[in-house]
């Protein structure tokens, strides 16, 4: 059998704390599928009192991340830290520099320096790894760098941030408002008590960068990702999306198309019978269409200790194995700059929700703005009638471009028997 592999932790949370529990359980299968011993040396953390429910008997700890990252015992650094600047990428520089692989869960990280990491990487002769990044337990990152690696991937589809799928699904389960699931989740420990990151789509958009850098072998590209929340998705339009044979979902979409990536993180309805659509609470959930292996659908828990720790054991058993490719798939210096289409440009159907003075001559002014800006109608749906009072009116939308969408909606949005901001939500139709 080989040395034993020697690994040093920075941060001892949950999921750093999850993967000493997990090495705990299963270290003799892990052994045995390594052909080595996997042995963790040193660790750190804020508070070296702090009870962790874990035996840190024996191993060396270290205040300063940064310094554990080169002057600890061990073969590769863990950074489980959390963050896009300070502390972990610290650390994470530091080890590489060193000379020393890392594996993270950080995401954030991921997005804003996975360039710089993978270039200092190859420098160095060793790796980054970070599966444990995107989806929590789902091996996506495997899956598009190995298993699918023979094809030519389209698209990705995905719940990429489990809050805002939980949220989603409790507003439509139990017919509840955003603000009322949301103040339910922050109680329940689903969300955190600023969360932003997870409900305004930024935490969804980290994810889905790394995922179309993968996928369609080019630089990560956070800056371009359209971002768009589930903040504005009320009662009103879930209960229409039922009704129209849809489910709203917040979804990172990464897309070629022939003028180059469509990176995109908004709400989308997509029909009840796709795989994705009947995806709840906090699962997460990646759609992958390519041209040989066709429609792959991934699903499982994006989150929690033990779905983390098992993605990120994943990344130090290939290590241990020498099990190396390269971080994006290929090469840094392979990796295409393609350029990023702008929202403006994305072609798609739409669902346009108004709240119209219930008088005639309403509806005939809001087509003619439509046909002027070249958008055509599908269908329309008008419920209740309150003569002079605002009642909502809701159209589907052929598939049309963005910018033209958005002018006809303006438009619309000043005549004056239209009460408040029209509420778009953009269709998605999933093959899987
Ligand atoms: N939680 C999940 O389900 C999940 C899923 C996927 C990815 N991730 C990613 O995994 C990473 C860790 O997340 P987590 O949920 O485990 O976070 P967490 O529970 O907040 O733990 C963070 C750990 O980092 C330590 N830490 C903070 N500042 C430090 C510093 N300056 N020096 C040394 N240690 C420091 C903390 O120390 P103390 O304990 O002493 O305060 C704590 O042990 C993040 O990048 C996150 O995005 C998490």
């Amino acid at each position: 059998m080989s040395e034993p592999l020697k690994i040093a932790i920075a941060g001892l949370g949950t999921v750093g704390a999850g993967l000493i529990t997990l090495l705990n359980a299963n270290a003799d299968a892990i052994t045995a599928r390594c052909g080595r011993e996997l042995r963790i040396t040193a660790v750190s953390a804020r508070d070296r009192t702090k009870d962790r429910g874990i035996d840190l008997s024996g191993l060396e700890w270290y205040d300063d991340a940064a310094k554990l990252a080169v002057e600890a015992d061990a073969d590769i650094i863990v950074e489980m830290i959390g963050g896009s600047e300070g502390i972990a990428l610290d650390t994470c520089m530091n080890a590489l520099k060193a000379g020393r692989s890392v594996v993270t869960a950080n995401k954030a990280l991921v997005a804003h320096h996975g360039m710089e990491m993978a270039r200092i990487a190859e420098e160095n002769n060793v790796s980054v790894l970070f599966e444990a990044a995107v989806a929590g337990g789902i091996p996506i990152i495997k899956s598009l760098r190995e298993g699918l690696a023979g094809n030519s991937v389209s698209r990705i589809s995905g719940i990429l941030n489990g809050t805002s799928n939980y949220i989603m699904t409790r507003m439509r389960n139990e017919s509840l408002d955003f603000e009322s699931v949301l103040k339910d989740a922050q109680d329940l420990g689903y969300a955190e008590v600023d969360p932003s990151f997870d409900i305004d789509g930024v935490d969804a958009a980290h994810k889905l960068s790394i995922l179309a850098s993968l996928a369609f072998g080019a630089q990560i590209n956070f800056d371009d990702v359209y971002i768009e929340g589930i903040r504005e998705v009320s009662l009103m339009d879930v209960q229409f999306a039922d009704e129209l044979g849809y489910r709203i979902k917040l979804l990172g979409i990464a897309q070629r198309t022939e003028n180059g990536i469509e990176q995109r993180v908004h709400p989308c309805m997509v029909p009840v019978a796709s795989a994705i659509a009947n995806i709840e609470y906090a699962i997460n959930a990646v759609e992958v269409e390519c041209d040989f292996a066709s429609t792959i659908v991934h699903a499982g828990p994006g989150a929690g200790a033990g779905p983390t720790a098992s993605a990120v054991m994943a990344d130090i058993m290939d290590i241990a194995r020498d099990n190396i490719v390269p971080l994006f798939g290929v090469p840094c210096d392979k990796l295409d700059a393609i350029p990023t289409v702008h929202m403006d440009e994305h072609h798609g159907e739409y669902y346009v929700r108004l709240m119209v003075v219930d008088r005639s001559g309403v509806f005939a002014e809001i087509a003619t703005i439509l046909q002027n800006h070249d958008v055509s109608m599908e269908s329309v749906l008008q419920r209740g009638r309150a003569p002079g009072e605002p009642v909502p009116l809701v159209m589907v939308l052929h598939e049309t471009r963005e910018a033209d969408m958005k002018a006809a909606i303006k438009e619309i949005s000043a005549l004056d028997s239209v009460d408040g901001d029209p509420h778009m939500i953009r269709i998605e139709l999933l093959h899987g």
